[in-house]
């Protein structure tokens, strides 16, 4: 069975565009493949998060993909930090890792732009590290989004480098694994593109929102003056409602609100109100979930401690091999 690895930056809630766009699929994949999943908390400190704030980003992106259906008895679901071996091997991939190749890569200057006053070399090393979390399961597929194909190809060229220096075909070169069929990109609530926390409140709705928050941000979602003719193309604003009604309403609403749109009797407030209200049916028992995990102490840690057993011994059987092809041996 194929080896598929992914990890989690651990940055705040999740929101219904994260949901659709990545953990349905993660949740998919756990049943088709070896699947390593693991919280990207090494990683994060490439932005120095006050200590405080990583422990409680790990526990609520823990609490989140357990409550969306992340089932530690079909996946290894595991913290980065919580497998050393990782920074072992990131240590041995630095040196076959070219300043010059890292300096170029397009996600590190724009973190130099956007973070100036803070430009350690983790930030250079990012892709180094990203890759030693992939290849230290050795595995052959990661699901990432279009964002990360960059870091991926860096991926495939260093492990391609360690094959080449130590003359095996010791690592996978990993490919990305798209979804089935086309994306599913979901809209914000603002008129404009997709969903994300950066683009201002309002614009997402997390899993974690509470339906009067939910109710509160769909009531103000951008729309139009309304349609003036039959079957009128919708503007970009409403097109993005009818995108969201379709992912989370029944199909008779959605054929209901269509007619109403077509033949210009909609009513945009009553849209809204049936979307707020599906969308909290939608997320409710999400939710309730994420509470439930997120104050079980025990549980998380059983989980982490179930993830780190599995995690440690796929890596640490890489790493021996990587030990003894490099030259590290026992007299
Ligand atoms: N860089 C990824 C992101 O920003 C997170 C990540 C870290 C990752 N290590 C990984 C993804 C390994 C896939 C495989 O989302």
């Amino acid at each position: 069975m194929e080896t598929v690895v992914s990890g989690i930056r651990p940055t705040g809630r999740l929101h219904l565009g994260n949901y659709f766009g990545a953990v349905v699929n993660f949740v998919k994949l756990q049943s088709q493949y070896r699947c390593f999943f693991f919280i990207a908390d090494y990683h994060s400190l490439t932005t120095h998060p006050h200590p405080s704030d990583l422990h409680g980003t790990v526990r609520q992106v823990l609490a989140e993909y357990l409550a969306c259906g992340l089932d530690p008895n079909q996946c290894t679901l595991y913290r980065q930090s919580d497998v050393p071996e990782t920074a072992e091997l990131y240590l041995f991939l630095n040196m076959l890792a070219y300043v010059g190749e890292l300096e170029r890569s397009a996600s590190f200057k724009e973190k130099v732009r956007a973070q100036p006053d803070n430009v350690n070399a983790g930030l250079l090393t990012y892709p180094v590290l990203m890759t030693a979390d992939i290849i230290i399961h050795r595995a052959h597929k990661v699901p990432v989004g279009k964002d990360q194909i960059p870091h991926l190809e860096m991926a495939r060229n260093f492990a391609e480098r360690f094959n080449r220096m130590y003359g095996e075909n010791f690592f996978p070169l990993p490919q990305p694994l798209g979804t089935e069929g086309e994306p599913i990109k979901v809209p914000g609530l603002d008129g404009s593109g997709k969903m994300g926390k950066s683009e201002g409140e309002g614009n997402a709705i997390f899993l974690s929102d509470d339906e009067a928050t939910i109710q509160r941000k769909v009531m103000k979602a951008v729309t139009d003056a309304g349609p003036t003719q039959p079957h009128q193309p919708k503007s970009p604003p409403v097109a993005n409602l009818f995108t969201l009604l379709k992912l989370v309403s029944s199909p008779d609403t959605v054929h209901h609100f269509e007619q109403a749109y077509n033949n210009c009797t909609i009513r945009y407030g009553e849209m809204k109100k049936q979307l707020a209200a599906d969308i909290a049916a939608f997320t409710a028992p999400i939710r309730q979930r994420i509470d439930a995990f997120k104050n079980d102490d025990a549980l998380l840690r059983r989980v982490l401690e179930e993830g780190q057993k599995k995690a440690r011994a796929s890596a640490s059987a890489t790493l021996a091999e990587v030990r003894r092809l490099i030259g590290f041996r026992k007299f």
